[in-house]
């Protein structure tokens, strides 16, 4: 076994415990991690949230409805009324991720894992538009929604 093979074998060993070591891995998913998590760092933000957003309620109706729907129905409220259902570190169900069960800070600024860590601005959407809105807000429950003047509406 020759010196070659060896340094070879720790390299591939240290790629392997160590994803995000060699260039070109990527990044790990990011997570939902829950309004709560944000609370520290942005008190402001978040006690309005709770104080005025439906949305801090979003499910509310859906636990008082759950009796008199499908679960298939009840299913097909998760993607609008929680915080990432479906997906990494999202809402799964009312008794396994209570703290996802509100559509939380995260239906607007996307996956918080990565902000939470490092605190950077850069690893959260921060700029929104109301195409961030309309994958729940869409075209059969828009009344009236228009860009900036509402852009601020439900948020904190
Ligand atoms: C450990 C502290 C910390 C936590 C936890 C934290 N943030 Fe931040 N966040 C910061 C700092 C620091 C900034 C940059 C300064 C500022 O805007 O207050 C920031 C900025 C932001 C911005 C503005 C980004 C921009 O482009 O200007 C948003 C939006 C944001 N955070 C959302 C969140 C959300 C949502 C969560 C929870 C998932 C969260 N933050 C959790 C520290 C934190
Ligand atoms: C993940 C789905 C989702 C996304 C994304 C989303 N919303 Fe909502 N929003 C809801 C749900 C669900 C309600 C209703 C909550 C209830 O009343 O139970 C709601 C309610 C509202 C309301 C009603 C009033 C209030 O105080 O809450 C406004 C205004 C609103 N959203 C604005 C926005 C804006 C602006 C955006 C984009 C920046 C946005 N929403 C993105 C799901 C979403
Ligand atoms: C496509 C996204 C979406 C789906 C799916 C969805 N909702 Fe909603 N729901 C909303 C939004 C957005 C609002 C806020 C009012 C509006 O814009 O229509 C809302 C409002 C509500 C309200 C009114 C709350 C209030 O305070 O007046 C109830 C109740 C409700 N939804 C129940 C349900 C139930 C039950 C289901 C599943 C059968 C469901 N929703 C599925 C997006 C959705
Ligand atoms: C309904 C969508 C929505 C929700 C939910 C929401 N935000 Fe925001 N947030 C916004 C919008 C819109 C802005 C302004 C973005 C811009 O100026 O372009 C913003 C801006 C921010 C900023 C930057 C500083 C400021 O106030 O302008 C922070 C920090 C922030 N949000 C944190 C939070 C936290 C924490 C939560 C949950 C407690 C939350 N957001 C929930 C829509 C939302």
């Amino acid at each position: 076994m020759g010196w070659r093979f060896l340094v070879g074998l720790v390299a591939v060993a240290i790629t392997a415990l160590c994803p995000g070591v060699s260039d070109g891995e990527p990044a790990p998913p990011l997570r939902y991690v829950g309004s709560k998590a944000c609370a520290g760092c942005h008190a402001a933000q978040y006690d309005a949230f709770m104080k005025h957003s439906k949305k801090a309620h979003s499910c509310v109706s859906l636990r008082r409805m759950a009796g008199k729907l499908t679960p298939e129905e009840l299913t097909g409220c998760f993607g609008c009324h929680t915080t990432g259902y479906g997906k990494p570190g999202g809402f799964t169900s009312f008794a396994a991720t209570p703290e996802m069960a509100e559509a939380g800070c995260e239906v607007c600024h996307g996956p918080g894992s990565a902000h939470v860590a490092s605190q950077d601005p850069a690893d959260i959407k921060g700029k929104l538009t109301v195409a961030d809105c309309r994958d729940c807000h869409n075209d059969t429950r828009v009344r009236a929604f228009g860009y900036k003047p509402l852009l601020r509406a439900g948020a904190h």
